[in-house]
């Protein structure tokens, strides 16, 4: 008998290790998780198929959690060291870093995305691709995190977004963006919507007036 794991019996470990730190996390703090259970693969999978990636660019992930998106983004084709993952929960960027060790993971707040991200990719980002609850997160706060996500992106950039509201969720928070809904998880737990968010331009130039701070 064979002493090396089979591939199904370290998938599983890995399947367990990401369930329990969810699920421990989710218990000790429910509105800043945001979901009772880590996006399903059909969810992951229609918002990797959002994220472009141009020559010289990047995608960041925010609220990347237990990294299901982030694994269909690899999936997809996207580089592990193009991407650039930020997320606030300090046991959950533990485990990020664990599991991609070629990307650049961040610990911080998405609010300050324009602050902590290195400054040479600041204009270089092709996607955002966010999981962040922004339900439970208040409007002003919204706000402020799409204005660093605009600050931070290259003309013609996108952001993307899952909901679980039939809304979009920053309709009225940035009404100025443009958008439009991209797909629909209807296996997610709870089923999803994907919002895909522009500057409205096309050619980037058109920028949101976005506030200052
Ligand atoms: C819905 S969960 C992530 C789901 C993820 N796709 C998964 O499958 O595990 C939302 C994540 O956003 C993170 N988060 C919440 N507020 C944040 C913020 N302001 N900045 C960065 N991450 C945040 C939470 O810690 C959590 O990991």
């Amino acid at each position: 008998m064979s002493m090396v794991p089979s591939r199904n019996t370290t998938e599983n470990s890995r399947l367990g290790a990401s369930l329990g730190l969810f699920w421990r996390r989710w218990i000790s703090d429910p509105k800043g998780i945001g979901a009772v259970a880590p996006s399903s693969p059909g969810l992951a999978r229609r918002m990797a198929r959002e994220a472009v990636l141009r020559e010289g660019e990047v995608v960041v992930e925010l609220g990347p959690g237990t990294g299901t998106v982030t694994q269909a983004l690899i999936k997809a084709g996207i580089p592990e060291d193009r991407l650039i993952l930020v997320e606030l929960d300090p046991e959950m960027h533990a485990f990020l870093v664990g599991k991609f060790p070629r990307a650049l993971v961040l610990q911080g707040d998405a609010a300050e995305l324009d602050e902590i991200l290195p400054p040479r990719f600041r204009g270089r980002v092709s996607a955002v691709v966010s999981s962040l609850p922004l339900l439970s997160i208040p409007m002003k706060i919204r706000r402020r995190i799409a204005d660093a996500v605009f600050r931070v992106l290259a003309p013609g950039g996108r952001l993307i977004q899952f909901t679980y509201s039939p809304f979009s969720p920053l309709r009225n928070a940035v009404p100025e963006l443009k958008s439009e809904r991209t797909g629909f998880a209807a296996f997610n737990i709870p089923p999803a919507t994907i919002w895909r968010y522009t500057s409205g331009g096309g050619d980037g130039k058109a920028r949101p007036r976005l506030s200052a701070s």
